[in-house]
């Protein structure tokens, strides 16, 4: 595995995979790579001739309070996972080369993200679409690889390979979970001892939702407030938001029907966790 760390050299190597016929599968990511992360590597990696992973914790994504200075980092030990999973390239920029000088384009998502996490996070779907606009240039793949435990995110990534024509397949990936339920995450670290023996009533809250439904409930509002009572009931965090809307879209219901997501983010003391399911009925 070779590691490639400004965008000439990357633009260059990807033009000339795709002139010699290669087939280039993408994961981007953030690093501190976990189960969830190399299930998207693998089945890269079983789809494409080359596997190209990024690692770029993007400054854009984040709000003034949010955790960018703090998001955990490891580069030695990412390295070799991602080798461990035979990715073939290691993109790893730094800021000033992803981000030299004074922007002057930037993108601005306009659907999919006045609710969920977009609503709470302003400007957070612009940067991680602006990030992946230029990602995509540079590694030119021809499918890219995205975890459905941030759906929203997949959504808007949907919008954007649309609307703006990137001959890229969009490969949307199960979510990782621990044994006990909790979806892996970067930021678990940041949980303490006593929230993470709370943390898989999340997936509970979700799993209770479905068989809910699963058994005729068609009320959007009776499921979000079983939801809110089993996390209210078994954590100390607090609601975010608890939310139920048709998917790919993320617009609102009166009746569930057709293909939905149910949403839930908690904020924790150090942590803010995000979990969904996404059904079809
Ligand atoms: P990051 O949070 O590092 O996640 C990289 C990819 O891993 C995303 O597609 C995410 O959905 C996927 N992922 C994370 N946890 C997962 C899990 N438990 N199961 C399956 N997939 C999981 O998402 C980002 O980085 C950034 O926003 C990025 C797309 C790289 C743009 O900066």
């Amino acid at each position: 595995m070779k590691v490639i760390s400004t965008a000439k050299d990357m633009q260059e190597l990807s033009i000339k995979l795709q002139h010699q016929g290669k087939t280039i599968g993408f994961v981007p990511t953030m690093g501190f790579l976990h189960e969830g992360h190399l299930a998207l590597l693998k089945q890269a990696r079983a789809e494409n001739d080359i596997v190209v992973l990024s690692i770029f914790v993007n400054p854009t994504q984040f709000g003034p309070n949010e955790d960018f200075d703090t998001y955990p980092r490891n580069f030695e030990r990412d390295e070799r996972l991602a080798k461990a999973e035979a990715a073939d390239y290691l993109f790893y920029p730094s800021v000033a080369e992803m981000y030299p000088g004074q922007a002057s384009v930037s993108i601005s998502v306009i659907d999919r993200v006045d609710v969920l996490c977009g609503a709470k996070r302003p400007g957070h779907f612009d940067g991680v679409a602006t990030v992946l606009t230029k990602l995509f240039h540079l590694v030119q793949p021809n499918r890219a690889y995205f975890g459905k435990k941030d759906a929203q995110q997949v959504a808007v990534v949907h919008g954007l390979i649309t609307d703006f024509k990137f001959p890229i397949e969009l490969v949307a990936v199960d979510t990782v979970r621990e044994e006990d339920g909790l979806a892996k995450s970067s930021r678990n670290v940041n949980l303490l001892d006593s929230e993470r023996k709370e943390a898989p009533a999340l997936y509970q809250s979700l799993q209770k939702a479905k068989q809910l439904i699963e058994s005729g409930e068609r009320d959007v509002e009776m499921v979000k407030r079983e939801i809110e009572r089993t996390i209210k009931k078994n954590t100390s965090g607090t609601i975010d938001y608890v939310a139920i809307y048709s998917y790919p879209e993320l617009k609102p219901l009166d009746k569930l029907d057709g293909q939905f997501i149910i949403a839930i983010a908690i904020q924790f003391s150090k942590a803010r966790l995000i979990d969904n399911i996404i059904m079809e009925i």
